[in-house]
């Protein structure tokens, strides 16, 4: 092995820098570390440590690049993305640290977004199940996994807030609510990135799309975000910052404009906003050649001044443009970029190198035996299949058809029963689908061949119609109708959005024709974004939203479907009644004129729908039932310094043991500025047997209440307040308190 500069100078700092515990102490020595090798650098390397390229193993975005290897060889590439297994990386890095002139090792970065080769629920389907202890342990595995595989760095959490259902990518987040948002990114960050960056089973984890990309006008990926500051700060910011504050060392840009500026080029997001106020430490990255977008959205008018705007607005890294490595050299030595921009850009990213152990050892992630051993695990697979049921939301269930009983002869209609394709979702990473058993296969096994029949019926989008005559044969011979439905995999995920948020093709019509046999019909969903469901939620006795439930989906829906599992997933996103209500959340104001005043002309209302959805936001049914007592409060004046405790009792009314998902809401009557109609503030997920009572008790404080005032300044505003307790954000109890 050539022995390069930079290996032998950290023999020398790795083995005095262990000795020390106390934080500052090792920040200086990082530091120090850190300025060791800057000073061995040239620009032309510098700028290299800025770059980061696809390999082709993955195509997740427009363009490519062959040459990829001579790049990192050259120091002109050290980072690398799209590349995983041990083997392959191992080659790669062997490149960088064996070929290039200083030898410094490769972040390899993947996308890694519920899942590894293990893969989970889609991101939104997760954040139904609302156990955090849950979503960590998702991020966990995936991060081992991904390490296992010659990965050191997720493009994961995806923090953005989103209350529009067109934009497929709501598939990949945590959905509207800011609160849970937060406590799911910061589980996500704490899950990929552990206690320790340098502990070979965990992986940099990467805050993204930064900022507001979730809120893009009519749901079109990509278009233009048109916010006011205020719910920018106050609804859309939080899950970044929880995700910053768990320790997330990388941040990627968004594609969207903020304010009128591209957020690629945003020295308010990304200098200001970020670093300054949010006191972010780690690099930030672009996405996907969004430097170069910097011209489309027309503030600059080519791509040299496009790097510009991106360096002096705090980019450290450009994803696949080419545009720091084509112009930042001359733009250097013209004065136009001090050298210390260059600097600190390079420090922020060695830096990261140095906490993962990359320069200790640049093969730490390339062990095959390890991946061998760790790769689909069962622990993984048991975690996976834990996660999927839980993510399950029960929308529907009269005459309680579910759960069904075994022995039932059941018919199973709808293509998407027997994919393995579309368990998986969008961004499955390096999942495989031929690993897998479908619904159908894993139904068969469960009921027994005999009891399971099966017609396609149809496909999941188009128009044939030629399979209905024998799935209707099918469905004549069972005691139930299982139909599975939904969209295709590539339907949500990135640029996949719609301008319906109905079930695709033939689909409902044939369930029409199905409810003609006058059978107990249930509905799985299969989908990546709250649809219109109204039509089928009239056909149907019961639904099951199972999302793409991952490489244990097919298991997972059918433990659900047999009551193995008593579901206790509740909704993310609000399911409206139609795409003209949209955007509808659950946050909303309460407008000057609300429509429950008496009267409803003049209201703000629509005189063909009504307002409310057909499933808010929290719900979620559950094969038994859960009564809530009134609200006790310790006292209902909170003062500056004090809490309020507020307590409720929940019972399990009906058969079995369930979970149930106990959520606190606030409102702020009177406000400088106008104020939600309720926020969500605490939820726990408890277990109860059938019959079984426990008191769940909130706190509140008053930094719960906080949000920018009228002046922009943050904090609370005394006055009255309504506290709301219930089983999802429609259905509650109420009580008044004071601040
Ligand atoms: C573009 C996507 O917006 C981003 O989420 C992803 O991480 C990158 N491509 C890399 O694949």
């Amino acid at each position: 092995m050539k022995h390069n500069i930079i290996f032998t100078l950290f023999a020398a700092y790795v083995l005095s820098s262990c000795a020390s515990s106390n934080k500052s102490t090792i920040d200086a020595k990082l530091d120090h570390k850190v300025d060791s090798v800057l000073k061995l650098m040239t620009l032309d390397e510098k700028i290299g440590q800025m770059v980061l390229y696809t390999s082709d193993w993955d195509i997740t975005g427009p363009t490519l690049k062959s040459d990829y290897l001579d790049d990192i060889r050259k120091g002109n590439c050290g980072n690398i993305f799209n590349a995983h297994t041990a083997a392959y990386t191992r080659k790669l890095q062997k490149i960088a640290v064996e070929e290039s002139r200083l030898g410094i090792p490769l972040l390899f970065g993947y996308d890694v977004i519920h899942g590894h080769k293990t893969i989970f629920p889609i991101s939104l389907g997760e954040s139904a199940s609302w156990d955090i202890a849950a979503i960590e342990k998702s991020a966990r595995v995936s991060a081992i996994e991904a390490a296992a595989s010659g990965i050191n760095w997720t493009f994961a959490p995806m923090c953005d807030i989103s209350v529009e259902p067109r934009w497929g990518r709501v598939s990949e987040g945590a959905g509207e609510d800011p609160y849970l948002g937060s406590k799911i990114a910061a589980a996500r960050v704490h899950g990929f990135q552990g206690n320790d960056l340098a502990d070979s089973l965990t992986i940099l984890s990467c805050v993204k799309h930064f900022a507001a990309y979730g809120a893009p006008l009519a749901g079109r990926d990509y278009n233009t975000v048109d916010m006011s500051q205020r719910v920018f700060l106050d609804i859309y910011l939080p899950p970044y910052k929880a995700a910053i504050d768990a320790g997330a060392m990388s941040v990627m840009t968004s594609f969207n404009e903020y304010d009128g500026v591209p957020a690629t080029g945003s020295k308010y997001l990304l200098t200001d906003l970020l670093r300054d106020q949010l006191g972010f430490k780690g690099f930030v990255v672009t996405d996907y050649t969004s430097i170069n977008e910097i011209v489309n959205h027309g503030v600059v008018s080519n791509e040299a001044d496009a790097g510009l705007m991106a360096i002096k607005a705090g980019v450290d890294m450009d994803m696949q443009g080419e545009v720091y490595f084509k112009y930042l050299k001359k733009q250097v030595e013209d004065g136009e970029i001090p050298q210390k921009t260059i600097n600190d850009a390079v420090k922020r990213i060695l830096r990261v190198k140095f906490m993962l152990g990359l320069f200790d050892d640049p093969y730490k992630y390339c062990n095959e035996a390890r991946e061998k051993r760790l790769i689909y695990a069962p622990e993984h697979l048991e975690a996976a299949l834990d996660v999927a049921k839980k993510s399950m939301v029960l929308l529907k269930n009269d005459s309680n058809v579910l759960p069904l009983k075994k022995g039932e002869k059941i018919a199973i209609i709808g293509e998407l029963a027997t994919s393995t394709r579309d368990l998986l979702g969008s961004w499955k990473a390096a999942g495989d689908w031929d690993f897998m058993k479908s619904t159908l296969d894993e139904l068969k096994t469960y009921n027994g061949e005999a009891n399971v029949l099966f017609a396609e019926g149809c496909k999941k989008f188009g128009e044939d119609r030629s399979g209905f005559a024998a799935a209707i044969a099918v469905a004549n011979r069972a005691d139930k109708i299982v139909m599975v439905i939904g969209e295709d995999w590539e339907w949500s995920g990135e640029a996949a959005s719609r301008t319906s948020i109905n079930i695709p093709g033939v689909q409902t019509e044939l369930l029409e024709k199905l409810k003609a046999l006058n059978k107990p019909i249930v509905l799985v969903l299969m989908n990546g974004r709250p649809l219109d469901l109204s039509k089928e939620n009239e056909l149907a006795d019961a639904i099951l939203e199972t999302w793409y439930a991952g490489t244990m989906g097919g298991k997972a829906i059918t433990q659900v479907l047999f009551g193995e599992y008593n579901p206790s997933g509740k909704l993310t996103m609000t399911f409206p009644r139609n795409l003209g209500q949209v955007p509808i959340f659950y946050y909303e104001k309460n407008t000057g004129r609300p429509l429950y005043l008496e009267n409803p002309k003049y209201k703000s209302r629509y005189i063909d729908s009504p307002n409310d959805p057909l499933f808010p936001f929290g719900f979620g049914l559950s094969y038994t039932t859960f009564a809530y007592s009134d609200i006790k409060l310790s006292t209902n004046e909170l003062t500056e310094k004090g809490e309020i405790k507020a307590s409720v009792n929940v019972t399990n009314t009906g058969g079995v043991a369930g979970e149930e998902v106990v959520q606190c809401y606030v409102r702020d009557l009177v406000g400088s500025v106008t104020r939600p109609v309720k926020q969500l503030k605490g939820f726990e997920k408890i277990a109860l047997k059938a019959g079984e009572s426990k008191v769940i008790t909130f706190t509140i404080k008053p930094e719960m209440l906080a949000f920018h005032r009228l002046d922009m300044s943050y904090g609370t505003e005394p006055g009255d307040f309504k506290l709301f307790i219930g089983g999802n954000s429609r259905d509650v109890k109420e009580v008044g308190f004071k601040l």
